[in-house]
Order: C-alpha cells, then sequence, then structure tokens
C-alpha cells in the first residue's frame, strides 16, 4: 500500500480534489494535506485529510512522518491574478516560501517525487502564440512571478541527487466531475465561466463582467485557453508514470490549443443557459494578459497527454454543477 500513498497539497481545492478522486480510482491512496484557506472539508472523500499549512514545517514534517509517501502533488497555492496585484507578498509567502518549505520536509523524509502546479502565468504577454515550453518566462503580475520562482527553486533542488520533479503549466482550468460530485466552489468567485453561470441562474438576473474590451485580440476580448479539469488530472497521472526517467526536472504546458475570448465563452454559455445572462463591458482588469494558448505539444509526445474535452464539455458540465448546487440534491455542501 504504501508504494501507492501519494501526499496532495490543497488537496481540498478545486482541481486537488478531483485529483483526489481520480488517484482513489486508480487504486492510490491521497491524503490530503490543506490549510482549508480556500478549499473544502467536504471536498475531500477519497483519503484521509490532514488539516495544515505548508508554511507550518513541524505540521508538515509530522504528515511525511506518518506515512510513506511515493510521491507529492502539490496543487496548494493562492491562485488570483488580481488579489496578487493587491497582496503581493502574500503570494510570495504561500507559494514561494510554502513550496521551499515543502521541498525541505520532502527532502528530511527522502520523498524523491514531485508534481507541481504552475501556471500559464509563468510566461507574460505572448510574444508568439500557442506559446509552447520555450517562450521567454517573463511574468506580467506577482501571481506568475510566485509561481516561476518556486518553479526555479524547484529545478534547483533536482539538480542534487533525491528529487525529480514535473511542473504542470495550466492555461484555464475549467469544467466539473462527470458525476457532480464536485465542482469549481470559490469564495468569493472571481473566474469567468462559473461568474457567467452564476449570474444567469440569479433569479434577479444579475450580469456578468467583461474586465475589457480594447485588447490586442481579435473581439477586444482577452483570450484564454479554456482547459477541463478531469484533463488535468489525467496529466497528472502521467506525469507521475514518467517521473522515474529522463531529465530530473521538467516543465509541460497544459492546454487545448484553441484559443477562445471572453465574448466568445459568454456565447457558449449563453447556448447552455437559455440566452443568458446579460454582459456589461467594464474597464480592464489589473494584470491581465491578452492572451494565453498553450502549444502542448511536448507534453503530447514525452507525457503521451491529449485533452478530450471541449470548451462545451466544460460549460456543460459547470453548469450541472452549478445547478445541482443551487437545487441542494448535492451529496456536498460547499457551504463550509
Ligand atoms: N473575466 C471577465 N469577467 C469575469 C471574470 C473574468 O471578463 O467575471 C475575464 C478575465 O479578465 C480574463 C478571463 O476572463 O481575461 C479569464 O479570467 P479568469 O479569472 O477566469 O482566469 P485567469 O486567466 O485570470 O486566471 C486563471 C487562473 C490562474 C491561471 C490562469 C492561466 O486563475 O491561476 O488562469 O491562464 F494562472
Amino acid at each position: 500500500m504504501s508504494a501507492r500513498t501519494v501526499l496532495v497539497c490543497g488537496g481540498a481545492g478545486y482541481i486537488g480534489s478531483h485529483m483526489c478522486k481520480r488517484l482513489a480510482r486508480e487504486g492510490m491512496l491521497p491524503v490530503t494535506f490543506d490549510n482549508l484557506s480556500s478549499g473544502h472539508r467536504w471536498a475531500v472523500r477519497w483519503g484521509p485529510l490532514v488539516v495544515g499549512d505548508l508554511l507550518d514545517a513541524s505540521a508538515l514534517a509530522r504528515v511525511l512522518s506518518e506515512y510513506r509517501f511515493a510521491a507529492v502533488l502539490h496543487f496548494a497555492a493562492r491562485i488570483e491574478v488580481s488579489e496578487s496585484m493587491r497582496e503581493p507578498l502574500r503570494y510570495h509567502r504561500n507559494n514561494v516560501l510554502g513550496t521551499l518549505n515543502l521541498l525541505e520536509a520532502m527532502r528530511a523524509a527522502e520523498v524523491e517525487r514531485l508534481v507541481f502546479s504552475s501556471t500559464a502565468a509563468v510566461y507574460g504577454t505572448p510574444e508568439y502564440s500557442p506559446m509552447d515550453e520555450r517562450h521567454p518566462t517573463r511574468p506580467i503580475n506577482p501571481y506568475g512571478r510566485s509561481k516561476r520562482l518556486a518553479e526555479q527553486m524547484i529545478e534547483d533542488a533536482c539538480a542534487q541527487p533525491g528529487l525529480r520533479a514535473v511542473a504542470l503549466r495550466y492555461f484555464n482550468a475549467c469544467g466539473a466531475d462527470a458525476d457532480g460530485e464536485l465542482g469549481e466552489a470559490h469564495d468569493p468567485e472571481t473566474h469567468l465561466i462559473p461568474n457567467v453561470i452564476r449570474a444567469a441562474l440569479d433569479p434577479a438576473g444579475a450580469s456578468v463582467k467583461i474586465f475589457g474590451d480594447d485588447y490586442p485580440t481579435p473581439d477586444g476580448t482577452c483570450v484564454r485557453d479554456y482547459t477541463h479539469v478531469e484533463d488535468l488530472v489525467s496529466a497528472h497521472l502521467a506525469a507521475l508514470r514518467v517521473l522515474d526517467a529522463g531529465p530530473a526536472f521538467r516543465a509541460f504546458n497544459l492546454g487545448t490549443g484553441t484559443g477562445s475570448s471572453v465574448a466568445e465563452v459568454i456565447e457558449v454559455c449563453r447556448r447552455e443557459l437559455g440566452g443568458r445572462p446579460a454582459a456589461e463591458v467594464v474597464p480592464r482588469r489589473q494584470g491581465d494578459a491578452p492572451e494565453l494558448v498553450a502549444s502542448s505539444a511536448l507534453a503530447s509526445r514525452e507525457l503521451g497527454w491529449r485533452p478530450e474535452r471541449t470548451l462545451t464539455d466544460c460549460v456543460r458540465s459547470a453548469v450541472a454543477w452549478h445547478r445541482k448546487q443551487l437545487s441542494g440534491i448535492g451529496s456536498t455542501s460547499p457551504r463550509d
């Protein structure tokens, strides 16, 4: 059993909880380590929950001594671009210092395999698109910088014997679990697709805000590469399988290669939501890149990974999740 026990930092969060469900389905035991600052107790259903903070070195040492972990999956982070513009040091403390603590604790406990959640935000404004991993990394917000710094620390640690790691640079994660057990439940919610769905399902007929329509993109709204959370989870399983071979540190982009503008996403949502919601254009949100679209050719070649779900699949599964929460028929409660 021990060879199949995995530590999931941030396992109570959106992507982490979907990961735990898949790990359990694959016969592994996911042990969640999460401070529950943005994750949810109800989302931890496929293995034990250890409530703890990456900034607490003794709590980390305890959980790493309690089990014999085959690997660590590190999802725990602050993830909002606009919040990072307002609170940059919070991002560096959580995302950089938290990762440093984890690396030191893993070294002390002789746990040698790590899959790290990174982001498209490490690249900054695209010099070409779609972006591959050779694209310069010049992040334009503290969130992207904190993730890039964490990647660099991991790469440095991998130069010494005893650590092998893969960084997965997600583009825009979205969608929900096919069984309707898990979904995106941030509070406050800042992401586009859940915000559009919430506005559409609002009995008072709320509208969704479009943050800027004066970007250098075909319709003036920002372009992103929306990738289903279940496809992202599959890439982690592939990363776990390749960790023992090849270079000690590797980074892969995870996206579909298709860019969709904010206006296009709202249109896809309206098709699923009976024409709602209305949209209003407001000024740009600070720190947003005009376009982030992935070339995932490297992940396809080296991980054998190909995303299987479309933007419509993302929206449809997210709509089903939100409707279920509203009708109160979910077996889970996103209110803790
Ligand atoms: N947007 C709106 N209205 C909203 C919410 C978002 O117009 O109510 C716009 C944003 O300005 C942006 C796009 O929709 O242009 C996508 O915004 P999200 O907040 O959904 O996602 P981000 O691209 O800002 O960030 C997400 C994750 C990051 C990750 C990034 C990588 O939160 O962790 O994707 O692309 F780094």
